[in-house]
């Protein structure tokens, strides 16, 4: 059996306890509030395991923050698989959220369905997130009916940027607020077990929040949903581009990097790295036995050694 002294985990840090549907729900009911954050990969996922965050998403941000596309339009399901398996490879308690990129849900039930089981069965996502209500409503119905969990997500949807005029705030005047609660209830109706609310009035959010019997997750939507979600790179400052308002930046990781990175470089070219502590000895007579070998089997001719 063995002995190794297990070192106490500070309650919250790592707790061992998977988050859940009925938890989240319950959170809500109890009024605490819900962290998420979106992860695109095995570190950020165990960075995400460390500091105890509730639920992370592997967002279609991705397309941005790590593949260096200029929106979240292109990124295909096969490269969403690709990053949602290494986040699952990284988590062990949070709820695991995969997004259903543009193009891959919305022509059909069926459609939404196998994107939605390759998610689950090739990445190990818990649950999947889709964008918009509209027909998006009848997708998520359907996918639930299929047995898997979905988020809703409404708003500023990215996906669709292009049809609301770009990447602007939402639901400013009384009609279109009043169309963002009829659609955060329909995707409830359909089934939702949450919904992302993106850019929209705090006063609103608030509103739909109350409404919704589901737990409301606020990116932009002020301090009055069940809970926030902000981009991994955006928040530590990873990504370079630009920053929505709604961003609070609570470290500055690329500064480092690129510090660590100049520095790096600089020592190469100075000599200055790799120093004695990051090489490997040899005996002293191995040494000399090596060299007299090498030596006496190439005397200078350029024959190569057997
Ligand atoms: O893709 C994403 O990161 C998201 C969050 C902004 C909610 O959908």
């Amino acid at each position: 059996m063995s002995t190794i002294p297990r070192t106490p985990v500070p309650p919250g840090l790592d707790d061992p306890v998977p988050m859940t549907l009925p938890r989240l729900a319950e959170k809500k009911l109890l009024g605490e509030a819900i962290v998420m954050i979106t992860a695109y990969d095995y570190p950020s996922a165990r960075v995400a395991q460390a500091a105890g965050v509730d639920v992370v998403l592997v967002g279609d941000s991705a397309a941005t923050t790590v593949l260096g596309y200029s929106s979240t339009v292109p990124v295909s399901v096969d490269e969403m698989v690709m990053l949602a398996a290494a986040v699952r490879r990284g988590l062990r308690t949070p709820l695991l959220v995969g997004d259903l990129p543009f193009g891959s849900y919305e022509a059909s039930d069926e459609q939404a369905i196998a994107t939605a089981q390759r998610l689950v069965k090739e990445a190990g996502c818990d649950v999947v997130k889709l964008e918009r209500g509209g027909t998006s409503v009848r997708r998520a119905q359907a996918i639930v009916e299929a047995g898997i969990p979905v988020m809703g997500h409404i708003g500023l949807t990215p996906q669709t940027a292009t049809a609301l005029g770009g990447y602007r705030a939402q639901g400013r005047t009384a009609q279109r607020a009043l169309t963002v609660v009829r659609e955060a209830l329909a995707l409830q109706e359909a089934g939702c077990f949450s919904i992302v609310l993106e850019a929209i009035p705090a006063a609103v959010a608030a509103v739909v929040t109350e409404r919704l019997s589901i737990p409301v997750i606020g990116i932009g939507a002020g301090p009055g949903t069940d809970g926030q979600v902000l981009v991994f790179h955006d928040l530590l400052g990873i990504y370079e581009g630009h920053t929505p308002r709604f961003v609070k930046r609570y470290a500055d990781v690329r500064e480092q990097m690129v510090a660590g990175v100049t520095q790096y470089a600089d020592e190469v070219r100075h000599g200055a790295f790799p120093g004695p502590e990051h090489t490997y000895p040899i005996n002293d007579e191995e040494l000399r036995v090596f060299l007299e070998e090498v030596h006496a089997k190439d005397p200078g001719t350029s024959r190569p050694l057997s």
